[in-house]
């Protein structure tokens, strides 16, 4: 079983007209596959993140979360699958007095009585699971920092800190290295697979670095005006797909027709 199904899906933003932002994506992912979503700015890397989060109900085709179609399901039906996933967004909305050890904490609110959550706010439950996520990113010595105080960079691990302490089975993270060191990079991405391996949950990350979506992830999504241009196995990524995935506009864009289709590059796993 997959855990994603999109057929022909075509997303448009409300009030963004035509064209829409994605057009005619078919793409499977596997229970704990990980993939990298990778393309040029406004190829619509964090619209598909968003629909694949449940936030946005795609305009046309088929969209299957977990074998059902979240957009047919009940709102109630539709949160407690939500649950089951979790959107890391680039610029993570943290409340902004809020101390680091009550955002990280708040992964654990749906598992909690409204009683536990009130008291957390006073006096945070688990300060050490917190910590512990946080560590994992270095930042444990936040712990008690405002979150208005942190870095760009702090802010985004803080909420990837949130991710780790979340039940959930699917992690959508949208470019966790852009505002990182070269060294915290390496090390965010290692932390994510591997947290995502042991859970055997499902990663799928926005990289504006290519090479380090290239040394990390086995399988490689190429996104250009909304299209997917590549869907391959990282050792058949060659140098001239990058170069005509990122050519500017006033080059010809990579035409899906005279490439390789997404089907024929597609990774086999469980499709
Ligand atoms: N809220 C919105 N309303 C209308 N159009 C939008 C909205 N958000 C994004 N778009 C448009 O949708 C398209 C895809 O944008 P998206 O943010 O998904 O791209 P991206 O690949 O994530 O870009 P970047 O690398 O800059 O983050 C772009 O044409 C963008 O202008
Ligand atoms: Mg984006």
């Amino acid at each position: 079983m997959s855990i994603y199904r999109l057929e022909q899906l075509t997303v448009r933003h409300l009030g963004g007209g035509r064209p829409a932002a994605l057009h005619a994506i078919d793409l499977a992912v596997a229970p704990g596959e990980q993939l990298a979503l990778i393309g040029p700015s406004g190829a619509g890397k964090t619209t598909l993140l968003a629909t694949l989060a449940c936030a946005h109900a795609p305009a046309e085709g088929v969209f299957d979360v977990f074998g059902a179609d979240p957009w047919r399901l009940s709102e109630g039906e539709r949160h407690r699958l939500r649950a089951r996933l979790f959107l890391a967004p680039q610029t993570p909305p943290l409340p902004p007095r809020q101390r680091v050890v009550s955002a990280v904490l708040a992964a654990r609110l749906p598992h909690w009585s409204l009683w536990q959550a009130l008291k957390s706010l006073a006096k945070p439950a688990a300060p050490d699971a917190a910590f512990d996520a946080l560590a994992r990113f270095q930042l444990g010595h936040k712990l008690y920092a405002r979150v208005d105080r942190l870095s760009g960079g702090e802010r985004q691990r803080c909420a990837l800190a949130r991710m780790l302490l979340s039940s959930a089975e699917v992690f959508l993270v949208d470019e966790p290295l852009s505002a990182l060191d070269p060294t915290l990079a390496q090390l965010t991405i290692t932390t994510l697979q591997q947290e995502a391996a042991a859970r055997q949950a499902t990663l799928i990350c926005s990289l504006h670095q290519v090479d380090m979506a290239r040394a990390n992830f086995t399988r490689i999504v190429g996104l250009r005006d909304g299209r997917i241009v590549f869907d391959a196995p990282r050792e058949r990524v060659s140098d001239a797909m990058i170069a005509a995935l990122y050519a500017n506009d006033s080059a010809p864009a990579p035409s899906p027709a005279r490439q390789e289709t997404p089907e024929r590059l597609a990774v086999g796993a469980c499709y």
